[in-house]
């Protein structure tokens, strides 16, 4: 793990270390207007985010917006092909929200809104489906996985790689942020638009996105065995008191070749030390792990050390989410507003594919 500040949310200038490829494959251009990309990427609602999702994507996010023009969405519609609980859905909806906004998403320069608020996702993921190829969408491993787990399995899970893609294509995005496991559906993505470019294209009309690799980071949980996540309950939210913070660091996994204090650490192989680098500066990192492996100071010190970084690096977050929620409606506005921007974007693509398709023209006076 590469020792960098990680936290930028309230530092919005710096440009996430993940990102820099981007920098250099678009040049010294990269900073003009004119080659500025249209980024698109979309998040499930599981409700407020814990660490690793903030350290695997949402500061990729936050960095990306001071280059380019980003669309970020809160994919509900999405969230419907698993088992979920409707009375949960909507605060799990406006809990992102506070959390992407507190996190330093900023609806000033970036169109932060709800999928199921833009009906135009559902109608070019309708058209799209008329040229997707079947083959490849059952070939696609996430929907094997998912399929092989559920009870039964709603067609839903099956095209929800096609309402990905329509999404991307709504805002014709060049550049999608996304995790390893999502390159599959991107790749559909590409095939789609290859496929209707062909089709209805000259001149094509929508570009193919492409993936906009973060550097594959697998937050592991506090247990140190599997990837953090909320339904295994192993992960610090980014909400969570610094008390809660002290006990679950208190309580996570270390070195297990360090049985005594006054044994030598192994810190490249230790989940407390591997975090350092996240929530600390270097010289930190470099004087604790010393320290850690010369016997210096034990497991309780290195995770006393984490707990209060990570406490600190946090705060902002916190009082900007505190901030946030003591002002009535005003995420829901920025919510709306997002929409309606979006929106704009959305009608004119799908006029665009209607006019394509060949699809019998609406009268003048008709509204839509
Ligand atoms: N499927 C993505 C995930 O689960 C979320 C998503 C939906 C998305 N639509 C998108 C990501 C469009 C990027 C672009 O992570």
């Amino acid at each position: 793990m590469r020792a960098v500040s990680i936290f930028c949310a309230m530092e919005q200038k710096n440009v996430s270390p993940a990102l820099s490829s981007l920098d250099q494959a678009t040049s010294a251009e990269a900073r003009s207007e004119s080659r500025r990309e249209t980024v698109f990427s979309g998040m499930q609602p599981s409700g407020g985010f814990h660490i690793g999702n903030y350290l695997g994507a949402v500061r990729d996010w936050v960095a990306l917006q001071e280059q380019h023009h980003c669309f970020y969405c809160i994919v509900d519609l999405h969230a419907l092909t698993q088992p979920y609980s409707p009375t949960e859905m909507p605060s799990r909806v406006l809990d992102m929200a506070v959390e992407l906004l507190a996190c330093g998403i900023d609806p000033e320069r970036s169109t932060l809104f709800v999928q199921s608020h833009v009906p135009e996702h559902t109608e070019l993921a309708w058209i799209l489906s008329t040229v997707a190829p079947f083959g490849e969408l059952s070939r696609m491993t996430q929907f094997k996985e998912k399929g092989d787990r559920a009870e039964y399995i709603n067609c839903g899970l099956f095209t929800y790689p096609v309402l990905m893609a329509a999404d991307i294509l709504l805002y014709k995005a060049t550049r999608v942020p996304v995790g390893e496991d999502q390159i599959q559906h991107l790749e559909l993505a590409r095939e789609i638009v290859r496929r209707f470019n062909a089709r209805f294209g000259e001149p094509a009309l929508f570009p193919e996105p492409l993936p906009l690799h973060r550097t594959p980071l697998r937050i592991m949980g506090l247990d140190g065995k599997t990837k953090m996540s909320k339904s295994l309950g192993n992960y610090v939210a980014i909400s969570d008191e610094p008390d809660v913070i002290r006990k679950k660091i208190g309580s996570a996994f270390t070195d297990e070749l360090r049985l005594r204090k006054k044994d030598p650490g192994h810190p490249e192989s230790c989940y407390v030390c591997g975090l350092e680098p996240f929530f600390m500066q270097p010289e930190q990192v470099t004087e604790l792990q010393e320290g850690c492996r010369s016997a210096r100071i034990g497991c309780v010190d290195s995770k006393r050390a984490l707990a209060e970084a990570m406490i600190a690096k946090l705060k902002p977050i916190q009082d900007r989410k505190a901030q946030l929620l003591s002002k009535p409606g005003f995420v829901e506005e920025v919510l709306r507003s997002g929409a309606a921007q979006a929106r704009k974007v959305a009608k004119a693509t799908v006029s665009e594919v209607r006019d394509r398709l060949g699809l019998f023209p609406m009268g003048h006076s008709a509204s839509v």
